[in-house]
């Protein structure tokens, strides 16, 4: 299977878009993305999976939009090009002489922008194709090069008024009444793990197990467990949100046993708690061996006071400085840090 669509809902109810798409009559599978409100489907053909949509339209609730996807490609502009380039050239009898308009979304962090891809890549295929006699015309075309940009992935497809992204208007109108649903965050934690998904999507893709030290109440594993298959949860404390993806190891951290308890590759770990930072920083180093290479750490470092925070900070970077197996990856104020913290995202190598 193959991404054959994006789908997209209103924050906070892609659990219910998720279901009823999985009830539809194709073989398929939906998948997270670390982007709010947005759902990736995997199956055989786009056009297959329109037709099933259009077809169950009246019975689907949560569906806003649905983007068919055509093709893959590493998110840069080469590939893109590359992507473009391989489409057109096959769909090159059916459009000779016709319109276009080249639309970008962009999904993530990135040093460019959405209409520097418009510009680039429609001069791309007037330049490449020129023998087609094409045109570009913003508002009445015949054809759209769609770009959707997910992080570091990216995927092109050719719309035409047969094969194009659906809109359904009632259930957005719909959605947008129920403004109280919208899950609340549980506590200030919960803004910091939300802001980090937001600025850092990279951290949050294809995630399958994730540990989490210091989870209660439960805001970070709360999220966490939206964007990975399992989040182990480590805490004494109660946890406010049950799933059936969270694990709660009801220890401290220093008890857990990797093997008894966890015994998986961990794809990210993330630690909260509210201990002393060299303490904080250790815990979080006893995990490390079972991360994947390439897996990131989200590590909340809370001094004991302001005055101490660049000392703290300077403690611990040289604990992970003795460490060839981590890179620093940013050290951040988040706006929901108190003014004691900081936040430290670590790569392994
Ligand atoms: C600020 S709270 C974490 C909030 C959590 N990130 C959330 O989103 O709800 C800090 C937590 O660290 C936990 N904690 C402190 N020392 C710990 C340890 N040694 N092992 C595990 N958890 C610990 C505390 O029990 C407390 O629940």
């Amino acid at each position: 299977m193959r991404p054959v669509a994006l789908i997209t809902t209103k924050p906070g109810f892609e659990p219910e878009l998720k279901k009823e798409i999985e009830s539809l009559k194709i073989k398929k599978k939906v998948v997270w993305t670390p982007f709010r409100g947005l759902l990736k489907v995997l199956s055989y053909d786009p056009n297959k999976f329109l037709r099933e949509v259009e077809y169950n339209k009246e019975e689907l609730k949560f569906l806003f939009r649905v983007i068919p996807l055509e093709k893959e490609c590493e998110t840069n502009i080469e590939s893109i090009k590359r992507a473009v380039f391989s489409l057109i050239e096959k769909k090159k009898d059916k459009i000779i002489g016709k319109s276009f308009v080249v639309r970008c979304n962009r999904r993530g962090s990135h040093s460019f922008k959405s209409e520097d891809i418009e510009r680039e890549i429609g001069k791309y295929i007037l330049d490449k194709f020129n023998n087609l006699n094409l045109k570009v015309n913003l508002k009445n075309w015949d054809f759209k090069v769609n770009i959707e940009i997910l992080q570091d992935e990216s995927y092109v497809s050719v719309f035409t008024e047969s094969f194009k992204d659906i809109s359904i208007h009632k259930n957005i109108q719909n959605l947008e009444k129920l403004k109280k649903y919208e899950a609340r965050p549980l506590n200030r934690s919960e803004r910091k793990m939300q802001e980090l998904i937001e600025k850092f999507p990279e951290l949050f893709i294809d995630l399958n197990c994730v540990v989490d030290i210091g989870a209660s109440p439960g805001g970070w594993a709360k999220l966490l467990s939206k964007l990975a298959k399992k989040v182990y949860a480590i805490d004494t404390g109660e946890l406010k949100v049950k799933n059936d993806n969270i694990i709660h190891i009801k220890k401290r951290a220093e008890s857990v046993n990797f093997k008894e308890d966890i015994n998986e590759d961990i794809d990210l770990i993330t630690n909260d708690t509210n201990l002393y930072p060299i303490e904080s920083i250790l815990l979080t180093l006893r995990f490390v061996n079972y991360l994947k290479s390439g897996g990131y750490i989200i590590h909340t470092v809370k001094a004991e006071d302001y005055s101490k925070k660049k000392s703290s900070l300077s403690e611990i970077l040289e604990i992970l400085n003795r460490r060839s197996d981590i890179h620093i990856y940013k050290i951040i104020n988040l706006k929901a840090n108190t003014k004691n913290e900081l936040t430290l995202i670590l790569k392994k190598v």
